[in-house]
């Protein structure tokens, strides 16, 4: 089954038809919300809001194992994961959607493995290309049908949060070889692996990084690019859950 993890503009998603919630409880603490079961196009999906449907987990707080362990004890197999970029690089424009290819992870503090605590085996997944290259292709497909522009590929630097970046933080980062910015690609992708899913993220990009762009003397969050990126992010769902089904 393929679970969908949305992100904080994509709490709700209205093209699910739901059939059922399910609270599922955890060894490692209680997941951001119920899990809400459904179909898009006949295709049997679950979804669930990373930051809570009443939106109120920050990045830092959310509790990334429990949700992926809640995905995998209901059977879920694949993760496509939806969330919110600040653009570096000069194509990746406000509204825009990117499949990112690669991670540099400077989030700290967050419970980030699954292999921790004293009947643990010590086990070092391969992280080298953290995206499921298998899901990627269909992702793909998904964009060719649907005609929604998609940038395919690109570094996802991920930071810790809430706060945004400073203009000196992003020329690091891009320095670094980043060319976007987000806050919870990790550790949700590295729990993913360990928790032997195929995940794939899909960001969609709300603005341009501290000091690029129309962010050169603030962040500056465009309303209708916002808008846009999501009817985008449901169209290209729409795309690849008629061709799964
Ligand atoms: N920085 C970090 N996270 C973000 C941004 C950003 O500019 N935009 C959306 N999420």
């Amino acid at each position: 089954m393929l679970a969908i993890i949305g992100g904080s503009r994509l709490a709700q998603l209205p093209i699910l038809q739901i059939t059922h919630r399910q609270v599922v409880r955890t060894p490692f603490g209680d997941p951001s919300c119920a899990l809400t079961f459904g179909h898009i196009g006949g295709h049997n999906v679950v979804f669930m809001a990373r930051h809570g449907y009443g939106n109120s987990i920050a990045p830092h707080e959310v509790n990334y194992r429990a949700n992926i362990w809640a995905l995998h004890s209901v059977g879920v197999k694949q993760v496509l994961a939806i969330g919110s970029v600040g653009g570096i690089r000069p194509d990746m424009a406000p509204g825009m959607l990117v499949m990112p290819d690669n991670i540099i992870d400077y989030t700290w503090g967050r419970k980030h493995t699954f292999y921790e605590g004293p009947d643990r085996p010590l086990v070092r997944v391969d992280f080298t290309h953290p995206y499921d290259p298998a899901m990627r292709q269909q992702v793909l497909a998904a964009v060719g049908r649907s005609a929604v522009p998609c940038i395919d590929g690109g570094v996802y630097a991920v930071t810790q949060g809430p706060r945004l970046e400073t203009a000196a933080e992003i020329l690091r980062l891009q320095r670094d070889g980043a060319d976007m910015v987000g806050m919870t690609g990790m550790p949700e992708a590295a729990l993913a692996r360990e928790m032997g899913l195929q995940y794939l993220h899909v960001c969609h990009i709300a603005n341009w990084a501290a000091g690029k762009g129309s962010s050169h003397e603030r962040i500056h969050f465009a309303d209708d690019a916002l808008a846009d990126g999501m009817a985008k992010v449901q169209a290209l769902l729409a795309a690849l859950c008629a061709q799964e089904s």
